[in-house]
């Protein structure tokens, strides 16, 4: 049978050989055995309606094992046998060119060398699913091979409703993921409805099949790293010979070494997974890898009398590190953490003092215990870096909800007036008053040829805009032009691309609007030879409201409000989109946060136009015209400057008050 028929056949009528499970694929850990025995047979019942009756007896026994064994159903049976990778546009069936371009970026996601568990569908963050099971993946490629342009395809949490009559202006496919009633919105109950098979944690470009590998976080990281690298010099200095501390060379945070080669310093990057550390080694994401701490402490020391740049991969407990580096009084400059603390119960965090194997096990058959592990292994990393802040360290939260569960652990990070973290979030420093606030974010595009040449042609073609439009910009926006435009350069040699031909370059609205306005006349004239995809990360200026993260500098009150998200996934499916996703959780944790984004696909028609236009200023706009009412300085200049390049915008502008005024009213 040939790939497309394998599409096009969805869920076979006849069983497939049951499958092995392959021990060399990195898996998910065994989730949480949450569900009562009435509920597990309501488990076995939901996932039984994918399949003909004649097969229940055999698969309601399999699916109770794989539920007792890995505590969810995958229906490992199901994963088909041909390869998982973006293939060109062409390759895939179907009779909608955006309906294929989705099943590209679909398989992007479950691509082996992208995906971080791809045998349970997880993409990246350990959770972040792209569909709960099998059978979702199946009918869902089914649905849009078999897809026309006045259909839109329907996705509650990785299960296909099906397919509706819309129009062609309508998004081909609308994604929720993990929307809940708010009072079923704690930790546990994503393990309870997720092991029902009813919801999934879509983390963010998970299951809106926007993840573009770790490159997505590159730039974001180096843009990070480099901002953190001047907020903390004193004379201007580059960042060479400065040490970064920090953990996790996960889906995002395996980012981090790169970027710190990029931004110019020394990073040590502390991992407890063996199979992660040997892939980034084997990738070129880390330079080095060390397994002593005295070896660490002796190699960091001459790597900052030589003022090298390398990144060092320390496979081992991060907290080890910061209280080796502090009894060995070595300085470090800068600080953070990227361990997955938005899961901490069930493998985002590993605590020291136990074996990565034994974590693993105590997190299943003694999930009390570990919790105390988790909390306690905190509070001793937490007082460590305490050590090294008090001799000037700058330690800033990486939006991984560090700082918020250090706090419900009980450690010492609190400010002074009890209701702060004594450390800001990223955010709050550097991505919302730097970029956010002007609309600079994380777009990208993805090749649908999956060409490298067509990659390449678009970097060019990207950065010719972005010098266009500097020529012209005001002094605000200036730093943010000249790294983007730095980063472009540099991206072809950097060799980022892992999976799909993708491109991710932060910019602001008139960049977006002008680099996919030349895109797609590229396309229309034949320069580059198949259509694009449009898209960004939800952790973006407008998409995601998450008040310890995307909107973690919003001081009106107004950052535990979701407005923002829901308007801005609304707004972007009837300007346009192509599809739209909307999800709860993502980054900081289930409950913790909406975000949602968007896929445009760009075709080099008039009507890819038209949308590129209408949606991309709305998409970015919305959430500057946001944070310019809660009063943001760099937000209520952008809005302005807005106002003036489009007639029809008309936002309403915060007049600010005297503090006098507040003396003495209550
Ligand atoms: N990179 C970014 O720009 C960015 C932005 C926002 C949020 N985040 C957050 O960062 C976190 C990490 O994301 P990810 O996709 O890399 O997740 P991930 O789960 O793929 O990676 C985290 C890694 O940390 C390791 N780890 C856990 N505990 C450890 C410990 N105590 N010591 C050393 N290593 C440990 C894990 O083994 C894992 O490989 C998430 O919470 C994410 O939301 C990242």
């Amino acid at each position: 049978m040939t790939f497309q028929d394998h599409i096009k056949q969805g869920i076979p009528s006849e069983l497939p050989s049951k499958k092995t499970y392959e021990k060399a694929i990195n898996h998910a850990p065994k989730r949480m055995d949450i569900l009562s025995k009435e509920e597990k047979e309501l488990a076995i019942r939901n996932a039984l309606r994918y399949f003909d009756k004649k097969h229940h007896n055999i698969l309601a026994k399999e699916f109770a094992e794989e539920l007792k064994e890995y505590g969810r159903i995958y229906m490992y049976r199901f994963r088909p046998d041909y390869k998982f990778y973006a293939r060109p546009i062409n390759e895939y069936p179907g009779n909608s060119i955006q309906a294929k371009a989705i099943m590209h970026m679909i398989q992007n996601n479950l691509d082996v060398a992208v995906a971080q568990h791809p045998h349970e569908l997880i993409t990246y963050g350990g959770n972040g699913a792209v569909f709960q099971n099998w059978a979702q993946y199946l009918l869902t490629m089914k649905y849009l091979s078999e897809m026309n342009d006045e259909q839109t395809l329907i996705m509650y949490s990785g299960h296909p409703m099906g397919l509706f009559p819309s129009n062609t202006n309508a998004p081909r496919v609308v994604v929720t993921n993990g929307m809940m009633i708010p009072n079923y919105s704690k930790q546990n109950d994503w393990e309870k409805f997720n092991a029902l098979g009813v919801t999934q944690y879509g983390q963010m470009t998970a299951g809106s099949y926007m993840y573009i590998g770790p490159q997505g976080i590159v730039h974001g990281t180096t843009i990070t790293v480099l901002n953190a690298g001047r907020k903390i010099a004193k004379n201007g200095e580059p960042l060479a010979g400065k040490l970064f501390l920090t953990s996790g060379l996960g889906g995002m945070s395996g980012a981090q070494p790169k970027a710190g080669n990029i931004a110019g310093c020394i990073t040590v990057c502390a991992e407890v997974n063996p199979k992660i550390t040997e892939i980034r080694l084997s990738q070129g994401w880390i330079d080095e890898k060390i397994t002593d701490l005295n070896e660490l402490a002796v190699r960091v020391k001459r790597a900052k009398e030589n003022k090298e740049v390398v990144s060092i991969a320390f496979l081992g407990n991060i907290v080890e590190v910061w209280e080796k580096l502090a009894e060995e009084n070595v300085y470090v400059d800068l600080g953070s953490d990227q361990t997955s603390l938005h899961n901490p119960w069930a493998g985002g965090y590993y605590p020291a003092g136990i074996s990565f194997e034994e974590s693993n096990v105590m997190m299943v058959e003694n999930p009390e215990l570990f919790k105390e592990k988790v909390k306690e292994s905190l509070r001793r990393q937490v007082a460590a870096i305490n050590k090294h802040t008090a001799k000037g360290t700058y330690f800033f939260d990486y939006g991984n909800a560090f700082l918020l569960e250090a706090s419900r652990a009980g450690a010492d990070v609190m400010a002074i007036n009890g209701i702060d973290f004594k450390y800001p979030s990223y955010v709050q420093d550097i991505m919302g008053p730097m970029c956010f606030d002007y609309g600079f974010g994380p777009f990208r595009w993805v090749c649908t040829s999956a060409n490298p040449i067509d990659l390449e042609k678009t970097d060019k073609i990207a950065c010719e805009v972005l010098e266009e439009i500097r020529k012209n910009s005001p002094e605000e926006i200036q730093q943010q032009m000249i790294d983007n435009i730095q980063w472009i350069k540099g991206a072809q040699e950097n060799k980022l691309v892992v999976g799909s031909q993708a491109r991710i370059l932060y910019a602001d609205a008139e960049g977006r609007m002008k680099i996919a306005e030349a895109f797609n006349n590229a396309i229309k004239n034949g320069e580059i030879s198949a259509p694009i995809v449009l898209g960004r990360d939800h952790h973006d200026v407008s998409g995601t409201d998450s008040p310890y993260r995307e909107t973690s500098n919003i001081y009106d009150g107004s950052k535990f409000t979701a407005d923002m998200a829901i308007q801005n996934v609304i707004g972007d499916s009837f300007r346009g989109a192509t599809w739209v996703s909307i999800h709860n959780g993502g980054g900081v944790g289930w409950g913790e946060v909406i975000n949602g984004g968007f896929g445009m696909v760009l075709d080099g028609s008039l009507e890819a136009e038209k949308r590129l236009k209408s949606m991309l200023f709305w998409d970015v706009n919305n959430g500057i015209a946001r944070r310019n009412w809660a009063r943001n300085e760099g937000a209520v200049f952008a809005i302005k400057r807005a106002m003036e390049v489009e007639p029809n915008l008309k936002v309403t502008l915060p007049n600010l008050v005297d503090d006098s005024i507040l003396n003495d009213l209550f």
